[in-house]
């Protein structure tokens, strides 16, 4: 085994660490308590930087490198994870001469990845789809927020279930309400901005916590649904708050477009329930027609069912009835569950495997020395 020469001892001083170059491979060099010792830098995780991680001292006494990514941890001496999970990040050999770090340029141990038996979030990982060429699953998801204790009435929820209990009346479909307020979940913390490929699918943070409940809305939006419904109230001109803490959560989704062109919702139908005491319905569904096309979902015409009385209208007391009272709202949600549940039923028959993704690469950006991109 040979020793490559890798940059003056005094360039890593003691309590420090960072990534560096040995021949063609990334090696993570750390220098804590008098001595060097060298890992592979990428997690056998989802290939964090263990570079750029942080060092912890564990309960058993020893020092570990914390992935800055999702934050799986591995000895700084043995590579290996914790007590109670089998992972481990390759060893390189390190010798000091003449005030050099030399790393060997072969493993002294192998790196393992642990196959993860007992995965609860298995069927996500495999896509594990419910969908059938004949089902009609509806998910209606609300995003109205309110006092459990003492609810309100609520146009945007009472006319998504009466949009449900139509599409199961009319079409036969199986119906499943989520109403967002009920799940537990943490915020999106942003994993994405620390690496695009820190944002996985399943979830990081369901992979840390499966009982998260946004996993609850992976399983039905992506797994089992058809069509989703969507309700919101207008809060301030723009959709709920729980609406954008889940939507934030659906990076995980639409990541996987732009990371590897994978497209996990296909010949899935979309259609929103807006209403608002005062204005901004257009504004409201032009923003969700926008995200729920950048996840895959496909539109009916007219796909949505708006409400709103105006600026003036601050006599709120008023709004539920007068929404109820109106024709138009009965009529118009059967006709958005009908052009909803008519547009499922016709794109099951289309072969989407061909099904192109415009989005943005950083790859195709270009830079100013290469020629200009064919039109
Ligand atoms: S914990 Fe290292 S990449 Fe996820």
């Amino acid at each position: 085994m040979n020793y490559h020469s890798i940059m003056p001892l005094s360039d890593l001083p003691e309590g420090s660490h960072r990534t560096v170059k040995s021949g063609d491979r990334s090696i993570a060099l750390f220098h804590y308590e008098g001595a060097v010792t060298a890992l592979g830098h990428a997690c056998q995780h989802m290939g964090g930087d263990l570079g750029e991680g942080s060092v912890q001292r564990l309960e058993d006494g020893e020092l570990y490198v914390v992935c800055p990514w999702h934050g799986w941890q591995y000895n700084l001496k043995s590579g290996q994870a914790p007590s109670g999970f089998q992972d481990r990040q390759a060893v390189y050999g390190v010798q000091i001469e003449d005030g050099m770090i030399l790393v060997s340029d072969e493993p002294l141990v192998n790196a393992f990845r642990a196959a993860h038996e007992d995965d609860p979030l298995a069927d996500l990982r495999n896509l594990d789809y419910k969908v059938t060429p004949s089902s009609l699953n509806v998910l209606g998801i609300s995003t109205t927020n309110m006092n459990r204790d003492l609810p309100r009435p609520s146009t945007s929820e009472t006319a998504l279930q009466a949009a449900l209990d139509f599409a199961v009346s009319e079409f036969g479909a199986s119906a499943r309400t989520i109403r967002i307020r009920d799940l537990d979940f943490r915020h999106c913390e942003g994993y994405y901005s620390r690496h695009e490929r820190a944002c996985t699918w399943p979830c990081s943070i369901s992979e840390m916590d499966p009982e998260d409940g946004m996993t609850e809305i992976y399983r039905a939006m992506v797994l089992w649904a058809d069509a989703v419904i969507l309700a919101t109230p207008i809060r301030w001109g723009n959709a709920s708050s729980l609406y954008y803490k889940m939507a934030e959560r659906l990076n995980t989704v639409q990541n996987q477009i732009t990371l590897d062109d994978r497209v996990l919702i296909r010949n899935k139908v979309a259609s929103f329930i807006v209403t608002g005491g005062q204005d901004n319905v257009q504004g409201v569904v032009g923003q969700l027609n926008s995200f729920f096309t950048d996840l895959g979902f496909t539109f009916p015409p007219f796909n949505f069912v708006g409400w709103s009385r105006g600026w003036i209208a601050e006599d709120t007391e008023h709004n539920y009835q007068r929404f109820f009272r109106s024709r138009y709202v009965k009529r118009s949600i059967r006709e958005l569950v009908n052009n909803t549940l008519k547009l499922v039923m016709q794109i099951k028959q289309m072969d989407v495997t061909g099904l192109q993704t415009p989005k943005p690469k950083i790859s195709e950006a270009g830079t100013l020395t290469e020629p200009e991109a064919d039109s």
